[in-house]
């Protein structure tokens, strides 16, 4: 038999590959309350605007809730055979309130239905992720303020640089999660327009209110353009966008957790709750958790570049085509929020291990840079020149297999004459970073600096 909803022309029911490869009621379930409140928005209108009669809106509002509750008591049928949740859904309704439900779907079609269901998903999970975002910023910003004078060092190319604090290091990763709640926040002001009431893509002959039902639904407007109202799923990109590039600070975080857990590096120690052992070797304490979050970036990445692709070769205005964007967007949802939820208990828990950090900004001549800037200082000599002598400082240290800072005042001056015994506060680790005072730079009082103000910030967002 033909389909009940749009079978009119047909002679006979779809190909089972048709109705497989057609279904998206397996994954868009998840849309059931989204899907019900705009009905019921678009029903209210519908009576105001004397386009259906309130005893029938009635009965559709009543029915809409009744089936509301039978999805949350997991009573409710679906079925492969009506599609999709908005067709399950006006079935449903048919069946309980008969000839009114065929009222409802008045000046609409799926296609603006669908593109409103999602965007309040979309916005939803937005305030979500927005929330889990503060959330995993606090943290830092404990460890950060915990931290604030942890010397540790500062890599270049993985190689050690200059020395750092921890404080600092996490206040970066603070800087850069802000980043992430700023862009989700302006995606939600960019989604927050409705779609609902361009019908099909060229608008309706109905009477009908878009401004009221935008409002009814916590939209700021309605979208201004039909065709562009069913056709668009930027508020999609711009989520996975958003989720793409969090997933990738998530991703260096983890990988900075996963090298830092090392017994060679030894500078944190993942707490048991966020870390795993191996079933052959005892003494194992693996990182699951941070690998997770790294190799989880390439599936939330590969959503933004799966929807992209899809929408690339999109004509206006709807195409079935675009029933792929959600599964995507499912996902990637899902998978961020446990990443955000994952690495906040990994940051809150673990124990830092200051002295071994403090060990190793002392290693690798992490202090060069500090000479260098004392001979400009001091003696007055031109960086570049200060850099070379600093240079064969560094060689001679290495030729006799010691830190810079362990050279004798005989060894330096046998460079640079002017050299006095003052350079060795310079030399030590401890001086270096306090020594950084510029705006943003490491020096702990700096670094306190931010941390109030972030803290304050974080506060109001
Ligand atoms: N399940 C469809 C989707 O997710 C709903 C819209 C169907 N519209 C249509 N014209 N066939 O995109």
């Amino acid at each position: 038999t033909s389909n009940q909803m749009w079978g009119g022309r047909f002679a006979s029911g779809p190909a089972a590959i048709m109705e497989a490869i057609n279904a998206s009621i397996s994954f868009d379930r998840k849309l059931y309350a989204q899907d019900i409140r705009g009905s019921i928005a678009h029903s209210e209108m519908l009576a105001q605007t004397g386009i259906i009669s309130t005893a029938d809106q009635e009965k559709i509002a009543h029915g809409l809730n009744t089936i509301l509750k039978e999805i949350e008591a997991g009573t409710f049928e679906f079925s492969t055979r009506l599609e999709d949740i908005h067709m399950n859904i006006e079935a449903r309704l048919a069946d309980l309130i008969g000839p009114a439900a065929g009222r409802l779907h008045t000046a609409r079609s799926r296609n603006d239905q669908v593109a409103v269901d999602l965007r309040l998903w979309v916005k939803d999970e937005c305030f979500r992720v927005a929330e889990a975002l503060k959330g995993l910023i606090k943290a830092l910003l404990e460890r950060a303020e915990e931290h604030a004078a942890t010397v540790m060092p500062g890599f270049t190319h993985m190689q050690a640089a200059q020395p750092v604090t921890f404080g600092h290091h996490c206040m970066a990763y603070v800087e850069m999660f802000s980043r992430d709640l700023s862009r989700v926040r302006d995606a939600i002001e960019r989604m927050d327009e409705s779609p609902l009431g361009a019908a099909a893509l060229a608008g309706t002959s109905f009477p009908i209110d878009r401004h009221g039902t935008a409002k009814a639904l916590g939209f700021r407007e309605p979208m201004r353009n039909s065709l562009d109202s069913v056709s668009d799923r930027d508020f999609a990109l711009e989520f996975l966008g958003m989720a793409a590039i969090c997933a990738t600070h998530l991703s260096r975080l983890a990988e900075e957790i996963i090298i830092w857990s090392t017994p060679q590096f030894g500078f944190v120690r993942l707490s048991d709750s966020f870390s795993t052992g191996s079933s052959i070797m005892p003494q194992k304490k693996n990182p699951d958790a941070a690998e997770l979050v790294r190799g989880k970036t390439g599936r939330v990445t590969g959503h933004l570049v799966g929807l992209l692709t899809v929408m690339k070769g999109m004509p206006l205005t709807y195409g079935k085509d675009m029933q792929e964007d959600k599964e995507s967007v499912f996902d990637a949802a899902e998978t961020l929020d446990l990443m955000l939820a994952a690495m906040t208990g990994m940051v809150s828990d673990m124990t830092v291990n200051a002295a071994a950090m403090k060990k190793a900004a002392g290693s690798g001549h992490a202090t060069a840079t500090d000479l260098a800037d004392w001979l400009v200082r001091t003696l007055g000599l031109p960086f570049r020149e200060a850099h070379h002598v600093t240079g064969r400082a560094v060689a001679l240290a290495e030729e006799k297999k010691v830190g810079l800072e362990k050279l004798s005042l005989e060894d330096l001056q046998s460079i640079n004459p002017g050299i006095t015994a003052d350079i060795f506060s310079v030399l030590a680790v401890q001086n270096s970073v306090k020594s950084r005072t510029s705006f943003g730079g490491t020096a702990p009082s700096e670094v306190r600096k931010q941390i109030r103000a972030w803290k304050k910030r974080i506060a109001k967002a």
